[in-house]
């Protein structure tokens, strides 16, 4: 993976491609099938850093997962109750989703386990999680009083909760979730507002009883082993962001991403890019795994600025830095409210994007909750930095498509987080694409 991307403006954007597999539910499938019994089959799954930590974690709990292929896995399945003690810290890498949706599995574990990872997930909140499984009994420590990473988890008995979320977070969710299906009694998790459903969809399609009304969900114990899975993965919405971006900024833009993933926890860019004035239509497809699927038809064209704030943002979370170069090309002013999330995403998200963005010319103002950027501005070519976040890395290679010169990115190793052909995948759409790595550059 290349250290340094340098990007140029390349014109339109024409052609068609597929973007890899959902992260999150390339996640997911990894965990739920090592505890169904018997032997799944994931398609398409992600073959990212984040999504590889997940599965060498399984492994080191004693499930076997065959590679068919870098993208399609055999996991075969231990059952609820066939995980077995690890004999290392288990390395979530830079992964959020396996530190808390795995605190959430381990808590009703009968082993002893500690989850760790880089220095950025360390920094990254864990009371949002550790709270309520101390209050389902679990017994969980960390860095200032469980506030942080490394995590050690003991074995306790779980006690199933009522818990009111203070923030719509699918991990939280998911955590909990999962914990209960360790627990005695029926575990109830009530979210403010839609958060990615992909643990509900594919935990009751396995056979779980896990259901969700409106904004409440539920878990129990199950009384029979979880089925396993047969399952394509759709590709990412949140990878396909940075594309759709591009094709709606760059004029003349004519683009189909094929096998898109279109649960409605999950659309809010596409929805906030069509009330801007993009073009984008969607072509149904056969569900895969039990998630909607669409191709996405784009063409470029005049965008306007908008006011973002309120449950659409939790749609689109991870998309906002993408959006904000939209917005830069957009005529008059965007706003972005209720998205203090972004602060302790792989980094501080709202600080980030703007530090990065106002180098290439972007008016762009940070605010306690988000961002406003006044456009339409012509962004020059500049030198940015990922600052090790994956998203921010593709979000800053999308403005240097649209800027004038050339655009040197830092640190833009970390696409492969969750884009690993982003760099391939750019360059069959006629971006100009540099890789280079730091021995190179320094010649
Ligand atoms: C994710 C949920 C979101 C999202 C993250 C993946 C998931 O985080 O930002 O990239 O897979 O559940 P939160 O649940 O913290 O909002």
């Amino acid at each position: 993976m290349a250290d340094i991307l340098k990007i140029s403006n390349s014109g339109p954007l024409i052609g068609r491609c597929g973007v890899p597999g959902d992260k999150s539910i390339s996640h997911r499938a990894v965990i739920f099938s090592s505890i169904a019994e018997g032997s799944s089959r994931i398609r398409n799954f992600l073959d990212g850093h984040d999504c590889r930590a997940t599965m060498n974690i399984m492994r080191a709990m004693g499930v076997r997962i065959d590679e068919i292929s870098s993208t399609q896995l055999e996991v075969h399945g231990v059952g609820l109750d066939g995980l077995r003690e690890p004999n290392d810290v288990l390395n979530c890498d830079n992964s959020g989703t396996t530190m808390r949706l795995l605190a959430g599995l381990l808590a009703g574990q009968e082993f002893v386990s500690v989850l760790n990872g880089t220095a950025q997930i360390r920094g990254r909140p864990m009371a949002r999680i550790v709270d309520p499984l101390r209050t389902m009994g679990a017994q969980i420590h960390g860095r200032q009083n469980g506030r942080y990473a490394p995590l050690t988890i003991v074995p306790s008995r779980l006690s199933a909760i009522e818990y009111k979320m203070p923030v719509a977070s699918a991990q939280v969710k998911s955590c909990l979730l999962l914990a209960g299906l360790f627990a005695h009694g029926l575990t109830v998790v009530h979210q403010p507002g839609p958060a990615r459903d992909h643990t509900e969809r594919m935990l009751s399609s396995m056979g779980a009883p896990v259901t969700a009304l409106g904004n409440t969900t539920h878990s129990e114990r199950p009384q029979d082993p979880l089925n396993p899975l047969n399952i394509i993965i759709p590709g990412d919405i949140s990878s396909a962001a940075f594309l759709l971006v591009a094709a709606s900024a760059v004029p003349d833009s004519q683009l189909t991403i094929v096998d898109v993933g279109v649960n409605a926890t999950r659309t809010g860019i596409v929805d906030a890019l069509s009330e801007m004035g993009a073009d984008i239509r969607r072509r149904s497809r056969p569900h895969q795994g039990g998630e909607p699927v669409a191709d996405l038809i784009v063409s470029g064209g005049g965008l306007r600025g908008l006011d973002f704030g309120g449950e659409q943002l939790v749609t689109m979370i991870d998309e906002l830095p993408v959006l904000a170069v939209a917005a830069t090309q957009a005529e008059g002013r965007t706003v972005v409210r209720d998205a203090q999330e972004l602060r302790v995403k792989e980094t501080d998200r709202i600080a980030t994007t703007v530090s990065e963005l106002k180098k290439m010319g972007a008016h762009i103002q940070e605010t306690p909750d988000g961002f406003i950027v006044d456009g339409p501005t012509p962004l020059n070519g500049a030198e940015v930095d990922s600052h090790g976040d994956h998203r921010l890395a593709m979000a800053l290679a999308v403005a240097g498509l649209i800027a004038e010169g050339e655009t040197t990115i830092y640190n833009a190793h970390v696409t492969a987080d969750s884009f690993p052909d982003f760099e391939t995948t750019l360059r069959a759409l006629n971006v100009e694409v540099q890789e280079l790595d730091w021995a190179s550059e320094n010649e």
